[in-house]
């Protein structure tokens, strides 16, 4: 076996330590209602509930970095749904600043997502979590040189 078929066999049987925060209102509900239905997905994520987006503080997607996370999801109520009113918004606003942040720590900025999940879109959940396994899986192993 040669080292490119090695690096690909590494790269094949790399399972992602992924972190979601999750609303507890819609998409938590989403993932209850994914899990109720026995759908199948990826047991990558380690679901974090929080009680709004807002309260996702760029911290914690940092600590996960730092604690091993190779991803991050952040899964929030749509526009205007928001029990908070406003807490989707600023975690929409702040998911901005935190790429441009990563990015200074050399975290790639597709290792952390964001997006939208009603309490009814079990199969959005299904779907996100499949594509962002998919898409950690393709970078690889988050390799942090620096200390965050
Ligand atoms: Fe869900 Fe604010 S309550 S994002």
């Amino acid at each position: 076996m040669n080292t490119t078929e090695n690096q690909g066999m590494l790269i094949n049987s790399f399972e992602p330590k992924i972190v979601g925060f999750l609303c507890n209102w819609c998409s938590y509900a989403g993932a209850d209602k994914a899990g109720a239905t026995q759908a199948q997905y990826p047991p990558n994520v380690n679901i974090v509930k929080v009680m709004c987006s807002g309260r996702v503080d760029p911290q914690f997607v940092l600590k996960s970095f730092q604690e091993g996370a190779d991803g991050v999801m952040i899964l929030a109520c749509h526009p205007g749904d928001c029990h908070y009113k406003e807490g989707n918004y600023r975690a929409a606003q702040r998911y901005q600043m935190l790429k441009v942040l990563l990015t200074q720590f050399g975290i790639e900025q597709e290792r952390c997502f964001f997006d939208y999940v009603s309490a009814g879109e079990s199969d959005k959940f299904v779907q996100l979590i499949t594509q962002t396994v998919a898409k950690i899986k393709e970078l690889g192993p988050l390799n942090l040189k620096v200390t965050v």
